[in-house]
C-alpha cells in the first residue's frame, strides 16, 4: 500500500522496498511456471513448436511421459525454454564469446546469455532438434539458470517447485483424458 510504503511522507520506505523485491519475484515465478506448464500441456498433445523440432506423435509423447515424467519435462523445456535469458552485470572488464568470435566488454555491461541457444548446441546435445527424453545427463539442462539439480551462482530457487507443478498439471491432464474415455 502506498501509505505504508512511505509515500505519505512518513519517511518509512521499508514497505516499498519489500514490494519492489517481492512483486517482480512473484511475477517472474508465475510467468516462468505458467509458460512451462503450458509448453508441457501442448507437448503432451503432440504439438510441435517449430518446423525444425522433430517431435513424436501424440500417442508416443504420452507413453514417453508415463515412462519418466521428469526426463520428459526437461526435454520439453529444453526445446521451449520458459525463461530465455540469463543476465549478469560484469564486475570487471571481461572477454566473452560474442557471435562467432569473442570481444572485451567493460565493467558494468549487462550481458545476457541465451538459454534456448545453449539447449540446441550440437556439441552438448547430439541431433539437438530431436525429442529424446533421457538423452544425456540431467545436469546438461540449463533451464533454471544452471545445471539441473545443481547449485550454480544465482541458480533459480524455484526449480523443484516449477518442475513439480509441470508434473502435477500434465499428469492430471492425462488422467482426465483416460477417465473421460472410460
Ligand atoms: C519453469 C519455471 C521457471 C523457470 C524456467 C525459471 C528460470 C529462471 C532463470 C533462467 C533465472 C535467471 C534469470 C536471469 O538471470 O535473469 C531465474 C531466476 C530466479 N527465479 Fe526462476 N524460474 C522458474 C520458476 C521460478 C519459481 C517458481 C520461483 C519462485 C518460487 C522462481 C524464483 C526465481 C528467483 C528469485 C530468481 C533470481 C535468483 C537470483 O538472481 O539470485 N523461479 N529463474
Amino acid at each position: 500500500m502506498a501509505k505504508e510504503a512511505g509515500l505519505d511522507g512518513s519517511g518509512d520506505s521499508s514497505g516499498l522496498m519489500i514490494e519492489s523485491v517481492v512483486d517482480p519475484l512473484l511475477l517472474a515465478a508465475l510467468a516462468g511456471t505458467k509458460l512451462a506448464v503450458m509448453f508441457c500441456l501442448y507437448s503432451i498433445e503432440g504439438w510441435r513448436w517449430s518446423e525444425e523440432h522433430q517431435v513424436p506423435a501424440k500417442e508416443e509423447m504420452q507413453l514417453l511421459y508415463r515412462k519418466d515424467p521428469e526426463a520428459w519435462i526437461l526435454e520439453v523445456l529444453r526445446l521451449c525454454a520458459p525463461v530465455a535469458g540469463t543476465h549478469k552485470v560484469l564486475p570487471e572488464s571481461t572477454r566473452l564469446p560474442f557471435l562467432r568470435g569473442s570481444r572485451d566488454f567493460p565493467a558494468g555491461t549487462i550481458v545476457t546469455a541465451s538459454i534456448p541457444d545453449a539447449h540446441v548446441d550440437p556439441s552438448a546435445f547430439e541431433d539437438p532438434m530431436a525429442f529424446r527424453p533421457g538423452r544425456c545427463p540431467k545436469d546438461r539442462y540449463l533451464i533454471w539458470n544452471g545445471p539441473f539439480g545443481g547449485a550454480a551462482p544465482r541458480h533459480c530457487p524455484g526449480e523443484s517447485i516449477a518442475l513439480k507443478l509441470c508434473e502435477v498439471f500434465t499428469t492430471a491432464y492425462l488422467d482426465r483424458q483416460v477417465d473421460s474415455q472410460a
